[in-house]
């Protein structure tokens, strides 16, 4: 075979076993760990065979790998840095010089863990963070648990910051134990080799495995203590409900600095942890798998009330331990920071943890928010082994905060792209699995809100959402807007989902035109209903979590050109809009004290991709004007000052800029998007 034709054979293998091993969360946490392997390809510039390594870059995640995550290395010159290493205070800067070792332009950048790959004398190599290794690892004597459970075919390697020296002390322990297949790296997982990718992955897994048994024929029956009264998971009903009662303020606790999306999980794991004796303590040691801490801070925020206390004595109650929280946050930063060190980046909780409810995790976006929760399920599987088997011990609170305040790490987080105009806003829009609705969805989640498209059918609701993005992005979900307690149970589902909710868009509607003596009390309810009677109760009921985040928050109306435009023909539905309009003023008074903006759009006359056209309507007008009903926008068009068709993304465009940060002065407002039509002009 071909020299390319084996360094492909190579990255092929490695690309399979890493997605093998990523898959299966017992192996991994989510974007947890690296795997590579060494080969030879031709050097373009001689033409002669070179040895590579081939290396999961920085940040991809295993699961999904692919070769374009890889980073290649020249194997001779990544080695040679052995020989300039300044020593364990300098070893930062050999970060920068994995740069002169590329193997061309293309591929990811080499992570942190690229030395433990590159100087560790086994042709495959995986570094891995499972839950029943870490238990290992933060067990007080977990060198002696790695010798009872592996003998001397696994070498336990003490607890050191990933990086150059971890590399070379790792390649140290190989050499001097040849019969090793791998190593217990204290306080943060494992590391295991081969000389072929089978035999690597076997080693890997046989680690993961041995320990998970070992935990499982030794453990304790109750790891985390006796049970706790007063603290088991509440019934599901209410568990949920008291979730949802609770969620606006535990985001309001993890936005005091910034804004924050939110997740929820009640996950058996998580209610168990919180149902035993001992989870205050092991809460309060924190995390230890550097993967861990990074995106669940030191240590979480834990309601010390059982299951059974009210919701009132939760909230006064959460709000003196968020102060606390705070305020010892700022001391383990004061504490260990030098002159160096990146400013402090806020000292609110990552994760909240609620006896008898479960777990409320934040992040810029959903997917962080998500994933954070992950990490600390991953956490409570450690602490539950360790404890099992003898006693948790994490590492030390200064190597914590020596990682979270790494250079190397603010320099990533300085690298990442600018948050999008409206991250972490999460929005609910009404009658948006059509027409203009799904246009203002499809918008504020371009510009980086979560959306809840919520409409009448659920499954026209979800296939638009699907459309809009994956379930981290848009969820849909059918609430019909005359329904009150369908109304709160959508508002309670949007908080549980994305943790809270900021902007809501009135937009459900239709419209029957007819004139008076044909309009029915039927025809005349069920337009006030909709929209008049609609946008007040999902108001109401978003007000009131706008109110308990303290985040401010946008409500906006789709009103209508109608609402001041009097014509024949129209009384319910225009009457309907013209309430809806005075809606608009009467809570942009009302809820200003609270910073919540209220504003109206006036469309008019947006033809296609609205059902209302759609559904015979389209067809009665363009009779009316004698034009062919494919023709009607156009019509519209010709009667406007401006000559232009109105689309549902023009009424989209305008919600965007209402709740953009350049109006943020601006409330009581309606916008005509309407391509002028004067008679409709505002006074
Ligand atoms: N199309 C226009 O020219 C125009 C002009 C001015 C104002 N508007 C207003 O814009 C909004 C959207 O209209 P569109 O043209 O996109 O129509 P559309 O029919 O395409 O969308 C309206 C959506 O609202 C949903 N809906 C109806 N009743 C509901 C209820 N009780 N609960 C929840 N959802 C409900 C429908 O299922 C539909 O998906 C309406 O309020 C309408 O009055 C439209
Ligand atoms: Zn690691």
């Amino acid at each position: 075979m071909s020299t390319e034709g084996r360094a492909k054979g190579v990255v092929g293998e490695l690309i399979a076993r890493s997605n093998r091993l990523g898959s299966d969360p017992r192996n991994t946490n989510y974007a947890g760990g690296n795997a590579s392997a060494k080969g030879t390809a031709a050097d373009p510039v001689t033409g002669e065979d070179v040895e590579l390594l081939w290396v999961k870059g920085s940040g991809g995640d295993l699961a999904t790998l692919t070769p374009a995550g890889l980073a290649a290395l020249r194997l001779d010159r990544l080695r040679a840095l052995a020989s300039v290493y300044p020593g364990v205070d300098r070893e930062d800067e050999m970060v920068a010089a994995f740069d002169y070792c590329l193997h061309g332009k293309e591929g990811a950048a080499p992570s942190i863990d690229t030395a433990m790959h590159g100087l560790v004398g086994a042709a495959h190599v995986d570094h891995l963070h499972p839950d029943s290794g870490i238990a290992i690892a933060t067990a007080v004597d977990g060198e002696a648990l790695t010798k009872k459970i592996f003998g001397d075919t696994v070498v336990w390697v003490p607890w050191r910051r990933p990086g150059f020296q971890l590399g070379l002390d790792i390649a140290a322990m190989k050499d001097a134990n040849p019969q090793a297949i791998g190593c217990i790296l204290g306080g943060h997982g494992i590391t295991a080799w081969g000389d072929s990718s089978a035999e690597c992955e076997g080693n890997s897994l046989h680690i993961i495995e041995a320990a998970a048994a070992y935990i499982a024929g030794h453990s304790r029956p109750e790891p985390f203590g006796p049970v706790l009264d007063g603290y088991a998971a509440l019934p599901d009903q209410e568990r949920r409900a008291k979730a949802a009662a609770l969620a606006p303020t535990l985001r309001a606790i993890a936005s005091h600095d910034k804004p924050m999306v939110g997740h929820y999980t009640d996950a058996e794991a998580v209610l168990d942890f919180l149902a035993h004796a001992e989870h205050p303590r092991l809460a309060k040691l924190g995390t230890s798998c550097p993967d861990h801490f990074l995106r669940t801070k030191v240590k979480p925020l834990v309601l010390d009330l059982p299951a059974t206390a009210s919701v009132e004595d939760a909230i006064a109650r959460l709000t003196e331990l968020h102060s606390a929280y705070r305020a010892e946050y700022q001391a383990y930063y004061d504490r260990n920071a030098t002159r160096d060190s990146p400013a402090i980046r806020g000292a609110d909780p990552l994760i909240i943890l609620v006896p008898g409810v479960g777990m409320f995790s934040y992040g810029k976006d959903k997917q962080t928010a998500r994933v954070a929760g992950e990490f600390y399920v991953n956490a409570i599987n450690v602490m539950r082994g360790a404890e099992g088997l003898s006693t948790y011990a994490p590492i030390d609170e200064s190597e914590k905060f020596r990682i979270e305040y790494w250079a190397l790490e603010e320099a990533k987080l300085q690298r990442m792209p600018k948050p999008k105009p409206l991250a972490t806003r999460i929005a609910l829009v009404t009658g948006a699995a059509s027409g203009i609705g799904k246009a203002i969805a499809t918008r504020l989640a371009a510009e980086g809100a979560c959306v809840v498209v919520a409409d009448l059918d659920p499954d026209k609701a979800a296939a638009a959402a699907a459309e809009i993005g994956g379930t981290d992005v848009a969820v849909g979900l059918a609430a019909d807007v005359t329904d009150e307690a369908a109304v709160r149970a959508a508002v309670d589902t949007t908080v549980l989902t994305f943790g809270g909710l900021d902007l809501v868009v009135n937009n459900a509607g239709l419209s029957l035109s007819k004139p008076l003596l044909e309009t029915t009390v039927a025809d005349w309810d069920l337009q006030h209903n909709v929209m008049a009677k609609g946008s007040f109760i999902v108001s109401k009921a978003a007000a009131r979590v706008l109110i308990e985040q303290k985040l401010g928050g946008d409500i906006v109306y789709i009103s209508s050109k109608n609402s001041i435009f009097a014509g024949p023909s129209n009384i319910a539905y225009s009457a309907a809009k013209a309430d809806q309009a005075h809606q608009v003023r009467l809570l942009a008074a009302e809820l200003g004290e609270h910073g919540v903006r209220v504003n109206g759009i006036n469309p008019d006359g947006v033809v296609r991709g609205s059902g209302i056209f759609a559904g015979g309507w389209g067809a009665k007008r363009a009779a009316v004007y004698g034009v062919p009903e494919e023709e009607l926008g156009a019509h519209y068009a010709k009667r406007t000052l401006l000559k232009r068709e109105v689309l549902p993304e023009h009424v989209a465009n305008a919600v965007f800029a209402l709740c953009s940060a350049d109006l943020s002065h601006t409330t009581g407002l309606h916008i005509p998007v309407d391509a002028a039509v004067t008679a409709a002009f505002l006074r």
